[in-house]
């Protein structure tokens, strides 16, 4: 299996697999507990059927959507993820490059492999920092002052993971940061040895917004459940949140956010965004899909901030669904994480040529022409 022959998420899932060794694959692939969530987060988009228009002149599809001030050609973007170095050599580098060419946002975390500096000096599209609220507040300081410094267009304080989640699949392969061979995973790093090979010669891996403060992550090695467990302030409240929205003083928003209650809250504090998330069902399993729940917060705060669906996305036809509904953009990880791996940054670029691809296709076929023109007339929801 080759990169032209992925024609969809799942083609890009196997080819992920079949190239990284299972721990790390495992790591994107996994999520928390019994994994519901993280399916229902897919399969919550099959539970609503389109309703089409015909004959209305379709030729030109603007695809354009417009979030934190800054005008994307499309409706969907590249959600910060960590360790991205780990799933090909290339990491955020390849990331940030493909969002670039497709002009759309790019979301860099805390935990990333490459700097926000040099993010910045290679592309001058939108750009996120996702923040991770550590109880080290020279981190926090350090954090919000490079991101500030590099130009950042929007800060996304990351609100859903204030444990570690339980993800059995990494206590199972052992999976931390930075990886360890261990004896169940042996074979599977020596079936891939371009893995190894690049790992050792493609640069030190290191995650450079961190490790000036803390070892976990990089020279001492910590599954991502125990980082967030030891490393984040579990004190973290809205009082903290809203310090930091007036202290970084520009587009602020808070990810992870499932409730209208606090989707009110974070309008009251200053966002002026907000990720309906379940951080792709890594934390709270048995928590809602973001789809299923982003009626009842477009509702409530859609005509005051910028409400942004996060996770499950795998298809074109996703998307169209929660832009119908309200959602001002779709965001994910492993909507672009497998292809990421499959093949870097032309795979990233492949990916999300398809997704592009995919919606133009379905917006002729929907009868709209732009995503202001998607609303809920064209949804049914099935009687479950
Ligand atoms: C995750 C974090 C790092 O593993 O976002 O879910």
């Amino acid at each position: 299996m080759r990169l032209k022959d992925c024609h969809n998420f799942g083609d890009f899932r196997k080819l992920a697999e079949k190239k990284l060794p299972s721990p790390i694959f495992h790591y994107i692939d996994g999520a928390a507990d019994d994994e519901i969530t993280y399916k229902r987060n897919t399969s919550a988009f099959d539970d609503v059927d389109l309703v089409p228009n015909v004959l209305r002149g379709v030729e030109n599809i603007d695809l354009s959507t417009t979030i934190f001030g800054k005008k994307l050609d499309l409706p969907f973007y590249c959600s910060p993820t960590a360790l991205q170095r780990l799933f090909h050599y290339d990491g955020e580098r390849a990331v940030g490059k493909a969002a670039q060419k497709f002009n759309t946002m790019f979301g860099v975390s805390a935990l990333a492999t490459v700097s926000v500096e040099e993010i910045s000096s290679m592309i001058d599209t939108p750009k996120m920092f996702q923040f991770y609220f550590h109880k080290d507040r020279g981190l926090n300081d350090s954090c919000l002052e490079r991101a500030k410094a590099a130009n950042f267009d929007v800060m996304a304080l990351t609100v859903d993971t204030i444990t570690g989640g339980n993800r059995e699949r990494d206590l199972r392969t052992g999976f931390t940061s930075p990886p360890k061979l261990t004896l169940s995973s042996l074979y599977s790093f020596a079936t891939r040895p371009m893995w190894g090979i690049n790992y050792l010669t493609k640069g030190k891996f290191e995650l450079p917004h961190l490790q000036d403060f803390v070892k976990e992550g990089t020279s001492t090695n910590s599954s991502i459940g125990n980082y967030f467990s030891t490393m984040l302030d579990q004190s973290m409240n809205w009082n903290d949140a809203e310090k930091l929205c007036s202290k970084w003083g520009g587009h602020f928003a808070l990810k992870g956010i499932m409730s209208v209650e606090d989707a009110k809250k974070a309008v009251d504090i200053g966002c002026t965004g907000i990720m309906v998330s379940n951080h792709g069902g890594r934390q709270l399993d048995g928590s809602r899909s973001p789809f299923d729940q982003l009626a009842e917060i477009v509702d409530a705060v859609g005509d005051k901030i910028d409400v942004i669906c996060e996770g499950g996305f795998q298809r074109g036809t996703h998307m169209l669904k929660a832009l119908s509904i309200g959602a001002k953009a779709c965001a994910g990880g492993r909507l672009y994480l497998y292809a990421l791996a499959a093949a870097g940054q032309a795979g990233v670029e492949r990916a999300l040529g398809q997704y592009k691809t995919e919606l133009t296709r379905d917006m002729k076929l929907m009868g709209c022409t732009k995503i202001s023109e998607l609303n809920r007339n064209n949804l049914r929801f099935r009687n479950l």
